[in-house]
């Protein structure tokens, strides 16, 4: 055999792996672009919305505040206006002077039949602040099933009750999981940069809109591992007390076993992502799964420039780097572009097809399949007046992602609300500047 022959069969080899990847990732968009349409496009109301008080399960809503975020009158309003009848608010502050204090009592005023309040002062149980501004709301909750929701999200009226609906009825996933109970319900976020929003919040709404949330879907309906996103998730208080995030698996879950020692909400307070460690240790530590409901809740995306935007992604790509390596070296090749080239220079010496056309028929696909994921989220197509900016800002956001890739992988400072932290080979961080306390830090492998 000669030399070129053997070349030539190891790149036939090298073209059927590439093919094969193109079609597993395509079929993955292609799902959850199907999943998208199917949830998303009709969201009917929820009988519970109607009932008497009695007859459905009470939710305590809890909401923390930190300063004015973005629309978060309009934000907080939208949990005053469920449509739901058995639910209180409590809404948590850590500290009295701040501004959102001011929202707080105008709404408080605005809706006086509303059964909610505020709470003001924390107790610090870890370094995870939101976890110390809540601990307290967590211990006064009336109810069992507790809905967090973030400050920066805004929900429909329908949403609690669809939410209640998918926590206590029978999933949905396509692998039935042995008919495990649900003990989470978490919500796609649907970005929306309010006002003249700057290019930064357009490349993130064009993201978490289309790409983002395609894979999300695409990944809790094949439902492997847990992937949560923070911003909006029910669970029961009653499940919550009984795990400590260890991620060991109780034995006797079913029959209501805990875990022995410190457990609780006040354990998540060592953990920087609370809410995707919570969802972990309820999959892992009780044998639950989660659920989507056919909910988005809507994310305001405050004023983020091009280097804000950058600099949010490389954080979390250089935070997974560190918890899961393989998978991270992996992400490249599931974005639109080093994808195409796969297919394309696979197809290329398969088929003989050429490359460039096979190029751009991949991107209009992809960015048919994203407009339609967007469609279904939305509610409506994508409007005609933003079509061509919003299109631009998708492009950008994909060109860019294997720069942003490339600049996370060297390097392992992670910038914080504020705070530098270094990010440890175990996935653990310590603050970079200040006493140098270690942080537990379990981010999402999926987290916006
Ligand atoms: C999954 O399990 C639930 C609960 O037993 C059942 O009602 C539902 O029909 C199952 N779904 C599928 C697709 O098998
Ligand atoms: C959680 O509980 C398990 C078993 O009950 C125990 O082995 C583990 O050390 C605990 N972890 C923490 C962080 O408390």
């Amino acid at each position: 055999m000669t030399a070129s022959v053997k070349q030539r069969q190891v790149v036939t080899i090298l073209s059927a792996v590439g093919l094969t990847w193109y079609i597993i990732l395509w079929s993955f968009g292609v799902l959850g672009c199907l999943i998208a349409r199917k949830r998303y496009r009709l969201r009917p109301r929820s009988p519970l919305a109607s009932e008497v008080a009695s007859a459905v399960p009470g939710v305590t809503i809890l909401r923390p505040l930190k300063g004015l975020d973005t629309n978060l009158y309009e934000n907080l309003e939208s949990t005053f206006t469920q449509e739901y009848p058995n639910y209180e608010i409590i809404m948590s502050v850590a500290d009295k002077h701040d501004q959102a204090l001011s929202v707080v009592r105008d709404l408080l005023t605005k809706y006086p039949n509303a059964n909610a309040k505020v709470i003001i002062g924390e107790e610090v149980v870890g370094v995870n602040p939101k976890v110390n501004n809540l601990i307290r709301s967590y211990r006064q909750a009336a109810h069992d099933i507790i809905w967090v929701v973030d400050s920066g999200v805004m929900a429909a009226p329908g949403t609690l009750a669809r939410s209640v609906d998918a926590l206590i009825g029978p999933p949905s996933s396509v692998l039935n999981h042995s008919r495990r109970k649900i003990g989470l319900v978490h919500h796609v976020p649907f970005a929306f940069s309010s006002g003249g929003g700057k290019l930064g919040s357009k490349l993130e709404e064009a993201f978490l809109n289309t790409n983002h949330a395609k894979m999300y879907i695409a990944l809790n309906t094949i439902a492997i591992d847990s992937c949560v996103v923070g911003k909006s998730n029910l669970w029961r208080r009653s499940d919550v007390d009984r795990v400590n995030g260890s991620e060991k698996f109780i034995p006797n879950a079913d029959q209501g076993g805990s875990q022995t020692g410190e457990r609780g909400l006040a354990v998540f307070g060592r953990y920087l992502a609370e809410d995707n460690m919570i969802a972990r240790a309820i999959w892992h530590e009780l044998g639950q799964r989660h659920e989507l409901s056919c909910d988005v809740v809507r994310n305001a995306v405050g004023h983020m420039t091009l280097s804000d935007y950058v600099w949010r992604r490389v954080r979390w790509v250089r935070v997974r780097k560190h918890m899961v390596f393989a998978a991270t070296l992996m992400e490249p090749f599931t974005e639109s572009v080093v994808l195409g080239l796969i297919g394309a220079a696979s197809l290329q010496h398969l088929v003989g097809l050429s490359a460039w056309i096979l190029l751009l028929v991949h991107f209009l696909a992809f960015i048919f399949v994203d407009l339609d994921v967007y469609a279904s989220l939305a509610g409506h197509p994508l409007p005609a007046a933003t079509r061509w900016q919003f299109i631009g800002a998708w492009g950008a956001r994909e060109i860019l992602a294997l720069p942003i890739w490339m600049l996370a992988m060297f390097g392992s400072e992670v910038e914080w609300r504020g705070k530098k932290y270094q990010v440890l080979r175990n996935g653990e961080v310590v603050r970079a500047s200040g006493h140098g306390d270690t942080v537990p830090f379990r981010p999402s492998v999926h987290r916006v």
